[in-house]
């Protein structure tokens, strides 16, 4: 069984279109204080719990303040978890939550709902984000089984697309190269502090350089 996809065997949890039968789960969790119940199926990633790595994120990460507005984005949001604390946490922010795996999408709309934002969280495919929309703050845990070559180009398409005094936040195992990534974002010219490693999870903060102040 790989735990990843909900124990499911012929789908990849980054399937379009997962093949097997969508068996609702529901999956409970802490954040920020306050308790989360959400509805997740089979075919997207670790639909039986809150992913380990994730939960780290959510942990560990700055999360945003109740004051914050603007367009928060969850890139790769699975049924939503990370998506629904943003939006709770903060009210006036918009969250995308943007996904290739159309089911997911569902979730995410439905989670929406059940917690009551379902008219400020935006659950998308990539293709559909307004090309001139930016982020104040972009979280991710990755789909770093797709592979190197693949997640480099997903994380070069969307960082650039934080607002310039934005913050990327990631979690990545640290045997499925987290220290990699950091040192791959850190060549491309991106600020990155491992702001925290638990349970062999890194957490990630990355910023855009500050801009050179002319002499
Ligand atoms: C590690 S999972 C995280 C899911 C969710 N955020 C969570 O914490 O449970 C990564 C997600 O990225 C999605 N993904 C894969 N390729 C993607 C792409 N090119 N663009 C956006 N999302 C993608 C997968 O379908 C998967 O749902």
């Amino acid at each position: 069984m790989n735990p990843e996809n909900g124990g499911v065997g012929g789908d990849h949890y980054f399937s379009a279109n997962p093949v097997t039968p969508a068996r609702s789960v529901e999956v409970e969790f802490e954040a920020a204080g306050r308790a989360f119940a959400l509805t997740s199926a089979a075919g997207v990633f670790s639909a039986a719990r809150l992913d380990p790595g994730t939960a780290v994120l959510l942990r560990k990460a700055v999360l945003p303040a109740a004051t914050t507005s603007g367009a928060l984005l969850d890139l790769g949001c699975g049924y939503g978890p990370i998506a629904c604390v943003l939006a709770a946490v903060a009210p006036s922010a918009t969250v995308w939550a943007v996904d290739v795996n159309e089911r997911a999408l569902r979730l995410v709309h439905a989670n929406a709902e059940r917690i009551r934002a379902g008219d400020r969280i935006r659950a998308v495919g990539p293709d559909a984000v307004p090309p001139d929309l930016r982020f104040a703050e972009i979280w991710s845990n990755p789909p770093i089984r797709i592979g190197k070559d693949e997640l480099h180009g997903l994380l070069g398409r969307w960082l650039p697309r934080l607002e310039p005094t934005g913050t990327a936040w990631l979690v990545v195992a640290r045997h499925l190269g987290g220290d990699s990534l950091a040192a791959w974002l850190r060549e491309r010219g991106w600020v990155v502090q491992r702001h925290a490693s638990q349970r062999g999870f890194r957490v990630l903060q990355v910023t855009a350089p500050a801009p050179e102040i002319p002499s």
